[in-house]
C-alpha cells in the first residue's frame, strides 16, 4: 500500500533508498560556542536509526558572526570545527541514510540586500564554498544551502528585497554562483540541494509562477529542489495544529515537472497523506516534527504497523522552545526528545499504582510497563483532558495521542487497566510499593454557580450544553478559554473577559497569532484588565480600569482557570505527584514527567 515512499531515487549521482527526508530542524543541541555535542549527535543517530533516506543536519553558520541565526546554530564556517563533524558522520555512517547540511546566512532582515557591496558578496560566496568544503572533507554526503524562509538567499531572489541595478539584480544569480563555487572547491559530483522559496506569501514578493521560473532555472544546477516558502508569514512554514495535512504540497505539484527531483514539505503525518503526494505532486517528501515525533515512522509503515506511530499533534512545543524562549527543543508528543536515552529493565520490579488516565499517566504506565513492573493503571476516561482538549475547532490532532497510546497500552501483559475512578480503598488493597498520582485538574469557580445562567467550559465543549444565536460571556481568557470562545462563536456573540493585559498567555507564539486571527474572523470581543465583579442572571458587572459596567448576556461559560487536584494520599507509601496535579501547565509537561518518573522507578 505504501511502496511508493520505499521506491530509491537518485539525487545527483548518489540513490536514496527511499522518498523520505529529515529537514534541517534547529534543535539547540549544540553548544553556545558553536560546537556539536554528545546529545546533538544521539539526537541525530536515533533519526537515522529510522532508517530515513535523507538526513539533513539543522541549519549551520556559514560566516559567523554576521549570518549567525539562533544562539545554538552550529557553525561550519571555519576548519576549526571540521573535527566535530566529522565525528558526527563517523557515527552516522553505520546507517544507510544520505548525510546533508544546512548551510545558513541569516542575511539582514531588516535591509535589502541592495546594500552589499561587491567585494561582500564575493566573500559570502566564498563562505558558502568553504562550508561546503568542510562538509565534504569531513564525510558528508552532500549539501542543502538555504534558499527559503527570508533569509539571505531568499532575500536576494525575492523582488522585494533585492532592487540591486547591477549584475546582483538578476535574483538567481547569487544562488547559482554559490553553487558554482561549491563545484570548483568540492567538484560537480558532491550534490548540492537548495530549499528554495518558491512562493512568497507575501505582496509584491515571489509569486508561484516566478517560483517555478526561477526553479526551471536553478535545476541546471541544483540536484534536488524543495519547494519551500519565502519571506511571509512565518505561521505558514511553522504551522499551528489545525493546518490541513500536506496543505502546500502543491507548491511543488505547480513546479513539476524538473529534471532533478521535487520535495514537497509540510505537515505530512500519515502514510496515506504521504503516497498520495507521492503519486501525484512531488518525486519526494520531508516528514519533519513527524520525525520528532516519532523516529520509527517509516519502520513502522514498511512493517505495516500503522496504529503503533506516534504522529505529531502540532501541539507547538517544539517551536515554542526554539523560536519563542531559544532552548532546546523539546516534544509534547515524544519526551525521549532532547533525552535519546534507551529505557532499561528495572533491576527490582515493584507494583506500580497509576491513578489517572491522561497523558501523564498514560505515558508513565507505557514506561513502567515496558521496564517490566506491574502495572496497575487506574481511570475513569482514558486519555483524560486530552478528550476535552481535542474538541474545540482545528484541535482534533490531539485525539491522535489517545489512539497511539490506546494501541501501546494493550502490547503489556503486565499492565493491568482498571477503568474506574480510583478510590483510596482500592488502590490501599492492591498493597501497591509506589503511586503515581496524574490526576489532573479541576475547574475553579469564582462566582455563584447560578442555574441555567453559569456552564463550565467543559459542559460546552462535551456539547452537554448547546447555544445556538446567544449573547455568551466567556470568564477567563487563558488558552482554554480562547478555544471555548473560538468553539461558541462560530454560532453565537461571544465576549471574553480577562482579568490580565492579554489572552491567551503563555501559548507558543504562532499559534497563538492563529487562534487570535480566528476569534477575529468569529467577531469575538476580547476584554483584558477586566475583572468579573458580580454575576446576576443575565447580567454581569465587570471592573476595568477602575470602572465598573455591566454586560448583558444569555450565559457565563466559566474558564477562570484549574486548580492541581489530588483526590487522597496513602500513608507510608512513596507517591509522585505529576502532571496538572502537580502544577497545571500543558500536554507536553504531563508527558515529560509521567517518562521521568517511570523511566527512574
Ligand atoms: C523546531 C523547528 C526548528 C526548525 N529549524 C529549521 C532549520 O534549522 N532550518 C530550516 O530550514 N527549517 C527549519 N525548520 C522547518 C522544518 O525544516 C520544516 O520545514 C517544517 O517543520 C515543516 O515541516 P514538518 O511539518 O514536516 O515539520 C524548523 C522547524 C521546527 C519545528
Ligand atoms: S512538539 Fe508538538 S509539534 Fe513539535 S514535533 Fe512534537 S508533537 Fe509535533
Amino acid at each position: 500500500m505504501y511502496d511508493e515512499i520505499f521506491k530509491p531515487i537518485n539525487i545527483g549521482n548518489l540513490t536514496s533508498e527511499n522518498r523520505v527526508i529529515f529537514p534541517p530542524i534547529s534543535t539547540n543541541f549544540g553548544g553556545e560556542d558553536g560546537h556539536l555535542s554528545d546529545l546533538f549527535m544521539r539526537h541525530y543517530e536515533r533519526r537515522a536509526q529510522g532508517g530515513v533516506g535523507v538526513l539533513i543536519i539543522e541549519n549551520s553558520c556559514v560566516s559567523y558572526p554576521e549570518g549567525k541565526h539562533g544562539a545554538y546554530e552550529p557553525r561550519i564556517d571555519s576548519w576549526e570545527f571540521a573535527e566535530d563533524w566529522e565525528k558526527l558522520t563517523k557515527r552516522m555512517k553505520k546507517y544507510d541514510s544520505l548525510l546533508s547540511v544546512e548551510l545558513t546566512h541569516e542575511g539582514w532582515k531588516k535591509k535589502d540586500v541592495d546594500f552589499l557591496s561587491k567585494e561582500k558578496i564575493e566573500e559570502i560566496i566564498s563562505d558558502y564554498a568553504t562550508a561546503a568544503e568542510i562538509a565534504c572533507k569531513s564525510g558528508f554526503d552532500m549539501v542543502e544551502v538555504q534558499g527559503a524562509h527570508g533569509l539571505l538567499i531568499n532575500q536576494f531572489l525575492s523582488p522585494l528585497t533585492n532592487n540591486r541595478k547591477d549584475l546582483w539584480g538578476d535574483r538567481t544569480r547569487f544562488a547559482i554562483e554559490i553553487r558554482k563555487e561549491i563545484a570548483k572547491r568540492c567538484g560537480w559530483d558532491f550534490p548540492v540541494t537548495i530549499r528554495l522559496a518558491v512562493d512568497d506569501f507575501k505582496e509584491g514578493g515571489i509569486t508561484l509562477e516566478e517560483g517555478k521560473r526561477i526553479a526551471t532555472v536553478l535545476q541546471d544546477y541544483y540536484d534536488m529542489i524543495q519547494a519551500d516558502i519565502g519571506l511571509g508569514p512565518k505561521e505558514l512554514r511553522l504551522e499551528p495544529m489545525a493546518f490541513e495535512q500536506g496543505w502546500r504540497a502543491y507548491l511543488a505539484e505547480k513546479i513539476r515537472p524538473l529534471k532533478v527531483p521535487v520535495v514537497a514539505v509540510g505537515m505530512i503525518r500519515e502514510p496515506q497523506v504521504a503516497v498520495n503526494i507521492l503519486r501525484t505532486k512531488a518525486d519526494m517528501i520531508v516528514l519533519g516534527r513527524t520525525l520528532i515525533a516519532d523516529p520509527d515512522w517509516l519502520i513502522k509503515v514498511r512493517d505495516g504497523r500503522i496504529k503503533e506511530i506516534r504522529r505529531c499533534i502540532g501541539c507547538s512545543e517544539c517551536i515554542k522552545a526554539r523560536h519563542d524562549e531559544d532552548t532546546r527543543i523539546r516534544c509534547g508528543a515524544n519526551p525521549e526528545v532532547g533525552r535519546e536515552i534507551e529505557i532499561k529493565e528495572a533491576e527490582e520490579k515493584k507494583r506500580v499504582a497509576i491513578i489517572g488516565g491522561g497523558p501523564g499517566g498514560l505515558e508513565a504506565a507505557r514506561i513502567a510497563a515496558m521496564r517490566g513492573h506491574e502495572v496497575h493503571l487506574f481511570y475513569d476516561e482514558f486519555g483524560g483532558t486530552l478528550n476535552l482538549a481535542a474538541l474545540p475547532p482545528g484541535k482534533d490532532k490531539i485525539k491522535w495521542l489517545i489512539e497511539y497510546y490506546s494501541k501501546e497500552l494493550k502490547k503489556y501483559a503486565n499492565l493491568e487497566m482498571h477503568n474506574k475512578k480510583a478510590i483510596k480503598g482500592d488502590v490501599e488493597t492492591l498493597n501497591p510499593d509506589v503511586v503515581i498520582m496524574a490526576t489532573g485538574s479541576k475547574p475553579f469557580l469564582p462566582c455563584p454557580p447560578i442555574r441555567n445562567f453559569v456552564y463550565l467550559y467543559d459542559e460546552v465543549l462535551r456539547g452537554e450544553v448547546k447555544f445556538e444565536g446567544k449573547s455568551i460571556v466567556v470568564g477567563g481568557g487563558g488558552l482554554v478559554g480562547c478555544e471555548t470562545a473560538n468553539l461558541l462563536a462560530e454560532k453565537n456573540k461571544v465576549i471574553i473577559i480577562e482579568m490580565l493585559p492579554e489572552v491567551a498567555q503563555g501559548m507558543e507564539t504562532l499559534s497563538r497569532k492563529y487562534l487570535l486571527k480566528e476569534l477575529r474572523k468569529k467577531g469575538v470581543r476580547i476584554l483584558t484588565n477586566t475583572r468579573l465583579v458580580d454575576v446576576a442572571r443575565e447580567k454581569l458587572i465587570v471592573e476595568r480600569d477602575g470602572e465598573q459596567r455591566f454586560i448583558e448576556a444569555d450565559a457565563l461559560i466559566a474558564a477562570f482557570g484549574l486548580r492541581p487536584f489530588v483526590p487522597f494520599r496513602l500513608d507510608d507509601v512513596p507517591m509522585h505527584i505529576i502532571g496538572d496535579a502537580k502544577s497545571v501547565r500543558n500536554i507536553y509537561s504531563a508527558i515529560s514527567e509521567g517518562f521521568e518518573i517511570a523511566r527512574t522507578l
